[in-house]
C-alpha cells in the first residue's frame, strides 16, 4: 500500500547534521501488522512521521498507490492526513474535559463519521465507559479511547508511537491484539513502533532499524506459508 524508497532524512542542529534515516526502503501493505522494533535515536519515529506525512524526507520517496506523496503541497498533505491516517501516541493525547465519547466523536466528526464513535468504542470494549472523563479511565482504558479515536475514521493506514510504552505488560497486550485484529478486519496497514521485542511474535511483518538504517525486514507468515507450498 506504501512503499518507501532510499530515504533519507537530515536534521541540522547548529553547525551538525544528524542522518536520523541513512536510506531506508521498505514495503507496508494493506491488512497487515507491521512492527518497527530498534533501539533508541535509531529513527523510529521518523520514520512512522515520514509514513505519516507529517514530516517530508530530505530525499527518497513514499509512495501511496504509486502516487509520491513527498511531493505533495502542504494542503494536500493535510488532505492525506485527514482522509487516510490515524495516530496513536504513547500518552494517549485526550482532552481532559470532554468524556470518552466526545473526545471520539469530534475526531471523527472531520470525516463526517460522528456515528462511528459509538461503534469504535464498542470495538474496543468500552460501551459502558463512554461517559467517562479521561480522568476516570484506567491508563489501559485511556489508550482504548485514543484507539477508537483513531480507527472511528476507518483509516486505510494506523500510525502508533510506542502505544503500550505506559502500560503493564497484559494490557499492553490486550492493545496490541486489538490493533492486529483493526489490520486484518478492516485491511488496513497499522504499523506500530516499540520497544518491546516480543510482539515481534505476533506480527505479520517486522522491521529492524538500527542507526538509521533497516538491518531486518521479515514477515513471518509470508516464510511459513511458502515453506507450506513447498
Ligand atoms: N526534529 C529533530 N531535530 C533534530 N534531530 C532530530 C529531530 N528528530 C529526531 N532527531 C534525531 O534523529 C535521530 C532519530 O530520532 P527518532 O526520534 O526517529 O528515534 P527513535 O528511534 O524514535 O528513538 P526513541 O526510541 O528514543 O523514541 C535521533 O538522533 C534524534 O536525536
Ligand atoms: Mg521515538
Amino acid at each position: 500500500m506504501i512503499s518507501i524508497r532510499n530515504i533519507v532524512k537530515k536534521y541540522r542542529s547548529g553547525s551538525e547534521e544528524i542522518a536520523a534515516l541513512g536510506g531506508v526502503s521498505a514495503e507496508i501493505r494493506a491488512g497487515e501488522f507491521t512492527v518497527i522494533l530498534g533501539p533508541s535515536g535509531s529513527g523510529k519515529s521518523t520514520m512512522l512521521n515520514m509514513l505519516g506525512g507529517m514530516d517530508r524526507p530530505t530525499s527518497g520517496e513514499i509512495l501511496l498507490c504509486g502516487e509520491d506523496i513527498s511531493g505533495f503541497s502542504e494542503k494536500k498533505l493535510t488532505d492525506y492526513r485527514r482522509k487516510n491516517v490515524g495516530f496513536v501516541f504513547q500518552f494517549y493525547n485526550l482532552v481532559e474535559n470532554l468524556t470518552a465519547y466526545e473526545n471520539v466523536a469530534i475526531a471523527a466528526d472531520l470525516n463526517g463519521k460522528a456515528d462511528k464513535a459509538a461503534e469504535a468504542l464498542r470495538d474496543v470494549g468500552l460501551e459502558k465507559r463512554m461517559k467517562s472523563f479521561p480522568s476516570q479511565l484506567s491508563g489501559g482504558e485511556m489508550q482504548r479511547v485514543a484507539i477508537a479515536r483513531a480507527v472511528a475514521k476507518s483509516p486505510r493506514l494506523l500510525l502508533c508511537d510506542e502505544p503500550t510504552g505506559a502500560l503493564d505488560v497484559a494490557t499492553g497486550d490486550m492493545i496490541f491484539g486489538l490493533l492486529k485484529k483493526y489490520s486484518h478486519n478492516k485491511d488496513a496497514a497499522v504499523v506500530v513502533v516499540t520497544h518491546n521485542p516480543e510482539v515481534a511474535k505476533i506480527a505479520d511483518h517486522v522491521i529492524r532499524l538500527c542507526d538509521g538504517k533497516i538491518v531486518a525486514d521479515e514477515s513471518p507468515c509470508l516464510h511459513l506459508i511458502e515453506a507450506r507450498a513447498v
